[in-house]
């Protein structure tokens, strides 16, 4: 499928589009030549999910998410239940499977070799140390880790968690030219 068929798809699902075309882009054109594992951390109602689905066919497609409603570790975080949007969305996406649980919960018996993680999971630094911990060890050299938000100036923890765990800063304008929020490293 081609980039615009699938971003026609996500801009027909139901929920909040988290995944503005820059950055659905960059994860189209990694995901594309993967056959393999692809993890994603936080999907809320599976915008991210379906580009990674539909991009990378002949994948494993695996999202962890608590599905708790909540994106933020702050008090007022959203709190409505995001599972029957999430379901509906993905219904006919056979290469997708989820794990309803945090991402330190899923961590602790990963074994899989990752192709390309995909980190949008709670967004301040000690969640994101936490990911970058349990998780980049696990992707395969060659392989890719995309921090979503790694550029936006709200979310500064990213970008610090990237730094101390010696992540050099990447050029913003990657692949295609377009400014995305996302922060994508090779490992
Ligand atoms: C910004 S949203 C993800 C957006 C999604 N990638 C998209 O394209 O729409 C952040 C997600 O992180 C999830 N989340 C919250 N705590 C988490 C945790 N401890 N581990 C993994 N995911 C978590 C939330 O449920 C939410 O779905």
């Amino acid at each position: 499928m081609t980039f615009e068929e699938i971003y026609k798809q996500i801009e027909g699902l139901e929920g909040e589009n988290w995944m503005p075309s820059e950055d659905a882009r960059v994860l189209y054109d990694i995901a594309k030549d993967i056959k393999g594992t692809i993890v994603e951390i936080g999907c809320w109602r599976g915008k991210s999910s379906k580009v990674l689905c539909l991009a990378s066919p002949d994948s494993r497609v695996i999202s962890i998410d608590p599905c708790e409603g909540k994106y933020t570790n702050k008090p007022n975080g959203i709190g409505s239940d995001v599972k029957p949007g999430l379901f509906k969305n993905m219904a006919d996406t056979k290469n997708w499977e989820i794990m309803i649980m945090t991402s330190m919960q899923a961590s602790i018996d990963w074994e899989t070799p990752i192709d390309l993680l995909f980190v949008d999971g709670l967004h301040d630094y000690d969640n994101l140390m936490l990911d970058i911990s349990q998780w980049v060890p696990h992707i395969k050299k060659g392989g890719y880790v995309v921090f979503h938000d790694y550029w936006d100036v709200a979310f500064k923890g990213i970008r610090k968690a990237c730094d101390e765990c010696g992540f050099e800063e990447p050029n913003r304008n990657n692949l295609r030219g377009g400014k995305t929020a996302c922060g994508v490293f090779k490992i």
